[in-house]
């Protein structure tokens, strides 16, 4: 960690921001390794991660020059390294926000839809254009897109390698918000900040139930969801979380 990744902490709030802007933040093999190291580390260490990218780009997806190296086997490798990072960043027992500060594209796209939320610069370019090298997005993209945008929207953008702005990227479901860009960190810190207030046990819980949805069918989840519920009436936050609110108090959660 650190020659591509800086990972700062403050507070309960980690910062991790990519910081290779001469390749406009490709993802390297030595990033995504780096970036699995930030993603054990926040995770024992803060309650909210927030990944950004240094200079011109969040990221400019995998690292071409390395592409052009690859067999089909180390092929397969190296998507499976870039898969699992991003199964891990989604399953990540904290909230990540991406702060998408310009281009997100291929595997910076997807590192960007395998966060929780996604708030983007109105200077952020987004796009999948793998196709334009004669391949196809490898780490989550054909799936996650689609569950984002819809099947439609997604099938254009992976079939034409068509680059968007933040704008179209809001309108279709892509990005949450879009503000200016000098207010970027601000606004992700915002964010972060109100989750700080709450129970971080409830955060975790959340997280993993809204995250069954994507992969249980509608029942299924639905049965998650109340054991989940369920199993937060024996902490003691939730406890102090009705109590505050009858007491009109603000509430002084602990995680348990
Ligand atoms: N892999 C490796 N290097 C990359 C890269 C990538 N994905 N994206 C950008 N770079 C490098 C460029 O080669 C260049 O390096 P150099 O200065 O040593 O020549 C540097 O980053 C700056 O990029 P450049 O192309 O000169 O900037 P630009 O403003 O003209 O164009 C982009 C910006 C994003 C449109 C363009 O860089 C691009 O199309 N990148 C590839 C995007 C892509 O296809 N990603 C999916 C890969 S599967």
């Amino acid at each position: 960690m650190g020659e591509r990744i800086k990972f700062e902490v403050d507070g309960g709030l980690g910062i991790a921001v990519l910081s290779r802007p001469e390749k406009l933040n490709a993802l390297d093999v030595k990033t995504r390794i780096e970036l699995k190291e930030v993603l054990e580390q926040a995770e024992k260490s803060v309650r909210v991660l927030i990944i950004t990218g240094s200079g011109r780009a969040f990221a400019a997806g995998a690292d071409i020059n390395e592409l052009l190296q690859r067999d089909p086997v180390k092929a397969l490798e190296a998507t499976k390294l870039g898969t699992e990072l991003f199964n891990r960043l989604e399953d990540l027992e904290i909230p990540v926000i991406a702060a998408i500060n310009g281009y997100a594209l291929g595997g910076g796209c997807e590192l960007a839809m395998a966060c929780d939320i996604r708030i983007a610069s109105e200077k952020a370019k987004f796009g999948q254009p793998e196709i334009n090298l004669a391949i196809i997005p490898g780490a989550g993209g054909t799936q996650r897109l689609p569950r984002l945008v819809g099947l439609g929207m997604a099938k254009r953008l992976v079939l034409t390698g068509e680059i968007i702005d933040a704008r179209t990227a809001l309108r279709i479901g892509l990005v949450d918000e879009v503000v200016e860009h000098d207010r970027l960190m601000e606004k992700a810190r915002e964010i972060a900040g109100r989750i700080l207030e709450k129970s971080p046990l409830a955060v975790k819980i959340a997280k993993k139930a809204l995250n069954a949805s994507m992969n249980m069918p509608l029942r299924d989840g639905i049965r998650y969801e109340a054991s989940l519920f369920s199993l937060l009436f024996s902490s003691e936050d939730a406890k102090e979380g009705m109590r505050a609110f009858l007491e009109k108090r603000k509430p002084e959660f602990r995680g348990w």
